[in-house]
């Protein structure tokens, strides 16, 4: 893998838009199919390969398109139900019949602009969708229910509502220029008939690369991976993903458009609850629950501990919640790892992509802690190398950590509660 330290886009989620499948939705941690595509092409043909992370599914994707299968998990229920969509081997035939689905949702849905339809709960509404344009948004989404229903386990349907996701946000003034999801200056106005042609054409793009065929199979699982299970009794030869970073990123947060959209959310307090399950979660109810989170009695890496001291006593107001947050990501990312071993086959390799952070200036070296935690639970050949800057002025770095696991006689894996 070439490995430069600059801020090379093509190793971020910019390189994924143009990219078929890879294009769909946008979510900014998503990582680079390029970054991923060549550490796919350094795994054996027949090893089966995990993402414990899926996120967009971007690991699976690129597994299966190069030929090889993959399993995936993840405790979001919109991004499993995304990541299955986006994986599905569809027929030709069907697709057919779907575009002249989608040809009467185009025609009909204008009639129903002037009806009561159902809006999301989703706070400030009016910052993302002018007056005008909400009703239009809202009557074609009432149209699409009426011709395939709520999203489900459809892979054909599902992708008319992938490319309604698509539409909330072009008609949307949601920004996509900073580290998370913001707000343009100004809501914009659509008419109809630009909402016409904006749908159109996603859904276009979307049915055109549906319609490519993918050769290995991947499928995305909803599985704690601080907690790992098994899928039908297989053991994984490369582990390959990259995991939320320790920066206080929402993944809730950054998807409620589509998930309000969807009614994969409803609730604000839905939303914190689903964050808390998250590693590095910390979205409304999340930073309540964490005031009172206190690690069980296990050993983790000096090296954290002592950044968490840092940060505890840097005088911030927040610093003891910041240092519980950093305290508590990396606790929940050693339950990971040590759960994993139930998963790997002898000898299987890691590659796990990772940022580090600061706060209050305070130096949190994510790839040293990974490092360390993984050397406690007897992994081997650890290294970690850098992909890319992720900021000009601060020194903020993506990191491949790296290293193989090989079953030993007597290891005593730690216990403790599950969460
Ligand atoms: C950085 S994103 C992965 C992005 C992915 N590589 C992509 O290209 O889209 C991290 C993912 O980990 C998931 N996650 C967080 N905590 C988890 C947990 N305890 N178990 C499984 N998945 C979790 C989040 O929902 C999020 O989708």
């Amino acid at each position: 893998m070439t490995k430069l330290a600059g801020q090379r886009s093509d190793y971020t989620f910019k390189y994924n838009a143009k990219l078929g499948r890879h294009g769909w939705l946008r979510l900014t941690p998503a990582y680079s199919v390029k970054l991923v595509q060549e550490i796919v092409a350094e795994t054996p043909k027949d090893a089966f390969i995990l993402d414990p992370f899926s996120g967009t599914a971007t690991t699976g994707l690129c597994a299966a398109e190069m030929g090889m299968n993959a399993h995936l998990c993840d405790i979001n229920p919109f991004l499993i139900w995304f990541g299955n969509t986006k994986l599905f081997d569809f027929s030709g035939n069907k697709l057919n019949n779907l575009e002249e689905i989608f040809n009467q949702i185009l025609k009909k849905f204008p009639t129903k602009i002037e009806k009561d339809n159902w809006t999301p709960n989703l706070h400030n509404i009016e910052r993302w969708w002018c007056g005008h344009t909400l009703p239009i948004v809202a009557a074609l989404r009432t149209q699409i229910v009426e011709e395939v229903g709520e999203p489900s386990e459809n892979p054909y349907s599902n992708l008319i509502w992938i490319s309604f996701c698509r539409l909330i946000i072009e008609t949307s003034s949601a920004a996509f220029n900073h580290v998370s999801m913001s707000f343009k200056g100004g809501v914009t106005k659509f008419e109809v008939h630009q909402v016409q042609e904006i749908f159109n054409s996603i859904f276009e793009n979307i049915l055109a690369s549906a319609r490519k065929t993918i050769r290995g199979k991947a499928k995305v699982n909803k599985i704690d991976s601080r907690n790992v299970e098994q899928i039908n009794n297989i053991r994984y030869a490369h582990v390959i993903t990259s995991p939320p970073y320790p920066n206080r990123m929402s993944y809730i947060r950054e998807l409620r458009p589509y998930m309000y959209w969807t009614k994969f959310l409803d609730k604000a307090s839905e939303a914190g609850e689903l964050d808390w399950k998250a590693i590095g979660g910390t979205w409304g109810i999340a930073t309540s629950r964490l005031k009172d989170w206190s690690p069980t009695d296990i050993d983790l890496p000096e090296i954290l501990l002592q950044s968490c001291e840092k940060i505890l006593h840097s005088g911030d107001k927040n610093s003891e919640l910041m240092a519980r947050y950093v305290h508590k990501y990396f606790y929940d990312m050693y339950l990971h790892f040590s759960s994993l071993p139930l998963l790997l086959e002898n000898g299987a390799r890691l590659d796990y992509i990772v940022g580090n952070s600061t706060f209050y200036g305070i130096h949190v070296a994510s790839e040293k802690i990974y490092e360390k935690s993984l050397e406690m639970l007897g992994y081997t050949n650890i290294t970690s190398t850098i992909v890319r800057k992720r900021n000009s002025k601060k020194e903020l770095y993506e990191y491949c950590v790296s290293a193989s696991w090989k079953r030993q006689r007597n290891l005593k894996t730690p216990t403790y509660n599950k969460p």
